[in-house]
């Protein structure tokens, strides 16, 4: 989570750098050969270790010498693009060997920087361009049989098996606890733990989730999502996994003493009265004495029972339940107003309001009132989420249609994501398209090569936005 990143990451990114510049720039252009340099230099530190450099591609996974290596958020960016690359060329793996010197390097990779030449297949071409480049001690080949499959698929499925089982924990756990059952703390705890470890697997896919629309149960999916976004926030703050499963036990029950709560009153059109607001706004304390109530309770973490008390309260203490005292609403519960406003503005939970879309979401919390919200939280929040959200669907100054996959991994470049293409620009469904960097040049213009126009609702197209964001 902090540090240097792993020796696997760091080829990768560095091997996707190198692509990028010899597509942008001359041969002899001077971030070309500096990519170059830091190529070789990475490789070198893992050929002198491992005696041998392989790279898989594995549904949606890269491996490194057998190693997975982890994306996340922000990597996950150059690494999708760079595993783009490597499918367009057919390849699945890529050795190289001890003795792979600079040569070899500048020559394999201008190879894949070429799209391939159409009419032949493409890893036949790519093998008899790197014979005739003099390339012999990298070598590649064709996808491992053991992963074949729909592109996507795998991580794609544990990301949707995940959100479907926390959801019916988060409706078991509440609505046992209606009934007077005693729920054990343990199977909640496992719930948490697998969404922490998918969304540290794959931030992107997990956060596509959000737009999932495949549950009516409203307050069981708000509680899902809003674990998803918190832990995300989290991780991207630098908390341990340890700390990310508190954070992420707090949010999947910020709201669980809604449950005491009439559905007349939760769902009503129109204002509450008096009598009505004064039991909504005491969810935050049903719910503390709820946890008390958990078979294991002792166990349970104290800052996260605490966040579901706070998530109200607001940094100048403006919110409920009224505090007497002075005191400071805790991190994980302002971290949780912040997601759970983020979430609540998407979602079409109150048939009051209609949702609205990621990036007009994130606009609106860019222009809260102070006060509202921390707004240090808000900035790591936009940050981390971009100005158009993953699974934002985006219509391009090219006529293009996408759907946002990844913020971009140049943090200047908020505007500009990575957006896999869904539609050509006379309308015509592509579906899985490429994935494709805004901040691409045209090398003749200096211009960008596409921009986003604005955001769409996906209902007017009929496009589930979370099929293609992995
Ligand atoms: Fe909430
Ligand atoms: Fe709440």
């Amino acid at each position: 989570m902090t540090g240097a990143p792993p020796l696997g990451t760091g080829v990768l990114a560095a091997m996707y750098g190198a692509v990028r510049a010899m597509q942008l720039y001359p041969a002899e252009n001077e971030v070309v050969k500096r990519s170059l340099r830091e190529v070789g230099e990475q490789a070198e530190r893992i050929l002198e270790h491992e005696g041998g450099l392989s790279v898989w591609v594995a549904g949606n996974y890269m491996f490194v010498n057998d190693l997975q290596v982890r994306l996340d958020l922000h990597d996950y960016a150059a690494l999708a693009a760079f595993r783009e690359v490597f499918r367009g060329h057919g390849v699945g793996r890529m050795e190289a060997d001890p003795k792979t010197g600079s040569e070899d390097w500048h020559a394999f990779l201008s190879a894949i920087a070429t799209d391939p030449a159409p009419g032949q297949p493409p890893l036949e071409a790519l093998q008899a361009d790197l014979a005739s480049r003099g390339v012999t001690h990298i070598s590649v080949g064709p996808p491992s049989p053991m992963f074949q499959g729909s592109e996507g698929e795998q991580s794609l499925d544990a990301a949707r098996r995940t959100y479907a089982r926390s959801v019916k924990v988060a409706r078991d756990m509440m609505e046992g606890l209606v009934l007077g059952k005693a729920i054990g703390a343990r199977r909640a705890e496992r719930a948490v733990l697998a969404v922490v470890d998918q969304v540290l697997q794959d931030p992107a896919t997990m956060l596509g989730m959000l737009t999932l629309r495949d549950f009516d149960d409203h307050s069981y999916v708000h509680s899902v999502n809003v674990a998803i976004l918190s832990v995300a926030l989290g991780d991207y703050l630098g908390f341990n996994r340890e700390q990310l499963f508190e954070l992420g036990f707090a949010a999947l029950f910020h709201d669980i003493g809604k449950v005491l709560i009439p559905q007349a009153v939760l769902n009503k059109m129109g204002w509450l009265n008096d009598e009505e607001w004064r039991l909504v706004s005491q969810h935050p304390d049903f719910g503390l004495l709820m946890l008390f109530n958990v078979e294991g309770f002792e166990d349970l973490p104290y800052r996260a029972m605490l966040a579901v008390y706070e998530h109200h309260m607001k940094p100048d203490l403006s919110g409920y339940p009224r505090v007497i005292r002075r005191r400071r609403q805790g991190l994980f519960a302002r971290i949780i107003a912040l997601t759970e406003a983020y979430d609540a503005a998407i979602s079409n939970y109150s048939k009051q309001f209609l949702p609205c879309s990621p990036d007009e979401a994130i606009r609106q919390l860019r222009e809260a009132e102070s006060g509202a919200y921390d707004k240090v939280l808000i900035r790591a929040f936009v940050n981390m989420m971009g100005i158009f959200p993953v699974a934002t669907l985006v219509i391009l100054d090219t006529g293009e249609m996408g759907v946002v996959v990844a913020p971009n991994p140049n943090p200047k470049a908020l505007n500009r994501p990575l957006v896999r293409i869904i539609a050509s620009p006379d309308g015509e469904r592509v579906g899985e398209g490429p994935i494709r960097d805004l901040t691409e040049r045209d090398p003749e213009t200096g211009g960008y090569r596409r921009s986003i126009a604005r955001s769409t609702d996906p209902g007017r197209y009929g496009i589930n936005v979370a099929d293609h964001v992995a």
